[in-house]
């Protein structure tokens, strides 16, 4: 792309403007380093302005591996004979809170599979614990489908924040990703109920995912324009073993980076992750995606018996710095490019008005 076009379109969009489709469409096929880096910086420029350099530490407990659920890309698949599965209790789930609060952490994110065992009361019943002995704490949610009433529940016992990725938003391609039972209409009505009752909600895609076109990313970023996500997850697809894409190859770390930094200069005030799955397949991922725009890691503060068994895809990252017990390494790494851990609980802050007027 001709660096006139590029800027142009870049200034459109830090501006608070959307694009037209084949806009998107020449980003996000940009194939010169040149036009990529530049955009990158750009998108690093606009965090710093927002954020300035320090990136929110997020504490992930993973309580189950059970699922209801058959995605078929997913390791925790219900059919999946080789998971391992185990479930946490209540007050092991406050221990790894008390460990993550003596830690530094300031927001716990309670993340598992659909497991029915996990149900609404029981999940309520956390939070309000939870909230009782840590009630200056953030708690977010990602626990799945659920009916609004039981959203009502959790906001009612003091949960802050809900995740939840709309995966794709094409229907049909969200059907060859799912089991029939499951439909992208739900998942997105789900997402809607969440943001309209107040949670502070994530949404997000895989990048890469078995049959995904451009087009379906383009999808996912206008899905994500209607939404208004306060948080915003895209990894790449990994296969997973023992499903039935275990054999598709991963998707592009580069294409991965290079949506964070579009997606940083369209929802300038948006929390965006450098993902788990993105530092699991390229040893630099979590470094680039914070230098192309993202601002939130979610070191993992599940007790250590588990970490291996919460297998959503192959070679999943639970140690080292992806290790809530492990802070000084991620320091060590974001000091190396010129960041810093920011403790505090990072809530959304909406700034850019004018990126909801322009629309
Ligand atoms: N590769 C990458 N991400 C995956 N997820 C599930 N399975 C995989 C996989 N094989 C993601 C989904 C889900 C989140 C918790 O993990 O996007 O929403
Ligand atoms: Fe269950 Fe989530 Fe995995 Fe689907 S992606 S099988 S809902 S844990």
């Amino acid at each position: 792309m001709s660096n006139v076009n590029l800027l142009n379109l870049i200034d459109k969009l830090s501006g608070g403007y959307s694009i037209e489709r084949n806009e998107w469409r020449s980003l996000l096929t940009m194939g010169d380093e040149e036009s990529r880096m530049m955009l990158m910086q750009r998108a690093a420029e606009v965090k710093e302005l927002r954020f300035g350099r320090g990136v929110f530490v997020r504490g992930l407990i993973e309580i189950s591996s059970y699922c209801r659920n058959n995605c078929n890309y997913c390791g925790l698949r219900c059919a999946n004979r080789e998971a391992r599965r185990y479930r946490l209790s209540k007050e092991q789930i406050l221990d790894c809170c008390r460990e993550g609060a003596s830690l530094g952490f300031n927001t716990f994110v309670l993340q598992g599979g659909e497991d029915p065992a996990q149900n609404d009361a029981w999940m309520a019943d956390v939070v309000r614990s939870i909230k009782k002995e840590f009630p200056q704490k953030a708690v977010t949610l990602s626990v799945g489908e659920r009916s609004t009433e039981a959203y009502r529940m959790f906001l009612d016992a003091g949960a802050d924040r809900y995740l939840l990725r709309h995966e794709t938003r094409d229907d049909e391609h969200y059907a060859r990703l799912h089991p029939s039972a499951m439909s992208a209409a739900e998942r997105r009505h789900c997402l809607f109920t969440l943001k309209r009752l107040g949670f502070q909600t994530g949404s997000g895609m895989m990048i890469g995912s078995p049959w995904q076109t451009i087009d379906n990313i383009i999808d996912d970023i206008l899905f994500l324009e209607e939404l208004n996500p306060q948080m915003i997850g895209t990894g790449p697809f990994i296969p997973a073993s023992g499903t039935p894409m275990a054999d598709f190859p991963p998707g592009s770390p580069d294409l991965t980076i290079l949506v964070v930094s579009l997606l940083r200069l369209r929802f300038p005030d948006a929390l965006i992750p450098a993902t788990t799955a993105l530092a699991s397949l390229h040893p630099e991922g979590m470094e680039q995606a914070v230098l192309a725009g993202a601002n939130v890691v979610m070191p993992n503060l599940s007790p250590f018996r588990v970490r291996e068994m919460y297998s959503i895809y192959n070679n999943k990252k639970s140690y080292g710095s992806e290790s809530a017990q492990n802070l000084i390494e991620l320091e060590n790494k974001l000091k190396a490019i010129g960041h810093y851990i920011d403790y505090g609980r990072g809530d959304y802050v909406e700034h850019s008005k004018t990126s909801e007027a322009n629309v």
